[in-house]
């Protein structure tokens, strides 16, 4: 079906018209009920829409859409494991990895899995995991990139400072510097490392395990290498053939997307830095967000809003780049894991029976951290030729801290969300009229999300609302989220220059 042929695309048309000479400063001001009704609460996250280039009218009309794109039943079959991953005849069930499934088979290999991953966590954080020479493992190298990295990589540093003994290593780049650098100071004896890579086949991850093992060797040599490399894939014979104990390979299922999968085995570098209780309470975050997904009304459906703002800015306003700045250096690494999460999964040309698509998909995806961003990027914000839309993403817990420079942290957010929105109108009359180049145009969108707090429930249900804002805007482009076919010829030519 072409989306943009429906009668609800072309309403959308009609009214971006209409909105030609829309202010969100006027909009803001003659509506003052504004700011409050068009704040939405999913799982404990609060969203502010109401910076946004949208009347109630654009809501209407959005919600059309969806129905013209049969939102509600990719839902339903997104959640029921249905094969929705047309290309790779797969499911695409993160959700099974946090609510057990009604099938009973897939809810117990599930619940094994990841209890076997749990256990073996709490088993690293007592010392109870020994090395080939009896001593306990004290640090642990996770080697995996894209989905087997970003995941992890984010919650880890989400969560705060690691508690228990283990010191552990993330690494994904195959320029030996990460690796270097987390092998630096580690002893053999003691060091566990963990190939964390679905397929087992990629190359950066198989190249520095490899390494790892080369300097456990070099270093070691009497040193059993099988008790000190465990692996996390979606393909344990692969593993073994690798050199991995049977008893230190942890699975999960294939209709675990990559970029899914920190929900999955996947994740043990999270219940090893902040223990399986706090794993857990991730998992139970996503869950109720996908409850509010599958049960909230459209209208106060936030995973399903979000995702039409995008498709709004992206294909009634031709933008095609949105920013994510987090307001809190814990979460830095959002926007890296967001670029994935929405460009590998909506960059995408064709629809879902390989038909090219008239209209643009997924924008490009990029952020850096607030408020170092304000010192790199912002001008561009608020000054460019043309608008991002900006997610900002913070704790409310920052707004009342004791903490002068947390409460500062905020206060700076909210101030960049007026700048954009109001521009000039957000200062307080100054009498002298600014030169040209001092102006700030404003009229610029931005959704002001807040967690709770900075934990492992809400960092969670933030994920998952993300996921499902990518979900929402794949089923409205009408392409296939969950397959990245896109990455197939890199690998091909590497080897065709490799064979020379
Ligand atoms: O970028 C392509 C990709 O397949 C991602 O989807 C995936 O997360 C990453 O490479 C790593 O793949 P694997 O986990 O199989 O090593």
């Amino acid at each position: 079906m072409d989306i943009s042929a429906t009668p609800a695309w072309q309403a959308l048309q009609r009214h971006r018209q209409a909105l030609s000479s829309f202010r969100l400063d006027a909009a803001l001001r003659e509506q003052p009920a504004r700011s409050r009704s068009w704040r939405f609460e999913a799982a404990g996250i609060e969203a502010d829409l109401s910076r946004n280039l949208a009347t109630d009218e654009t809501w209407k009309l959005l919600l059309a859409l969806a129905d013209a794109a049969a939102l509600p039943r990719w839902r339903e079959r997104l959640v029921a494991g249905e094969p929705i991953n047309g290309t790779e005849g797969r499911p695409a069930w993160h959700t099974a990895l946090r609510s057990a499934p009604a099938d009973v088979t897939v809810a117990r290999a599930v619940e094994q899995q990841r209890r076997r991953m749990l256990d073996f966590a709490e088993r690293l954080r007592a010392g109870e995991v020994k090395g080939a020479t009896g001593k306990p493992i004290e640090t642990v190298v996770c080697i995996g990139i894209g989905g087997s990295d970003l995941g992890p990589r984010l919650v880890t540093a989400a969560l705060g400072e690691p508690s228990g003994p283990v010191r552990l290593h993330l690494v994904s780049n195959i320029d030996p510097t990460e690796l270097d650098v987390a092998l630096a100071g580690a002893a053999p004896e003691t060091t566990l490392v963990v190939a964390i890579s679905k397929s087992f086949t990629t190359l950066e991850t198989l190249e520095n395990a490899r390494a790892a093992l080369a300097w456990l060797k070099s270093r070691a040599p009497a040193l059993d290498a099988r008790r000190h490399l465990a692996a996390i894939t979606s393909q344990p014979e692969r593993a073994q053939a690798f050199g991995t104990g049977a008893a230190l390979v942890f699975t999960f299922a294939e209709w675990v997307g990559g970029r899914y999968s920190v929900w999955s085995p996947c994740g043990l570098p999270i219940a090893v830095a902040h223990g399986p209780a706090a794993f857990d309470e991730l998992l139970r975050g996503a869950a109720a967000l996908d409850r509010h997904f599958v049960e909230a009304p459209p209208a106060r459906n936030l995973p399903l809003l979000l995702g039409l703002l995008g498709v709004w800015y992206v294909n009634f306003w031709g933008c095609r780049s949105r920013a994510v700045i987090p307001y809190a250096q814990r979460l830095r690494h959002l926007p890296a894991y967001l670029q994935q999460l929405e460009m590998e999964s909506n960059g995408k040309r064709v629809d879902r029976d390989g038909a090219p698509l008239g209209y643009d998909t997924s924008p490009v995806v990029w952020g850096e951290a607030g408020t170092t961003a304000q010192h790199s990027v912002f001008q561009f914000l608020h000054q460019g030729t043309f608008f991002s839309p900006v997610d900002f993403v913070t704790a409310a817990c920052f707004e009342h801290s004791a903490e002068p420079r947390e409460r500062l942290l905020h206060a700076n957010a909210l101030a960049q969300a007026d700048a954009l929105a109001l521009g000039e109108a957000a200062l307080k009359p100054s009498g002298s009229a600014k030169p040209q180049y001092a102006v700030v145009p404003g009229n610029r969108p931005s959704t002001f999300i807040t967690l709770p707090r900075l934990d492992a429930f809400s960092v969670g249900a933030l994920l998952a609302l993300y996921e499902h804002r990518t979900f929402v805007q794949g089923v409205l482009w009408q392409v296939n989220s969950f397959d990245q076919w896109g990455v197939e010829i890199g690998k091909q030519l590497l080897k065709q220059r490799l064979a020379g």
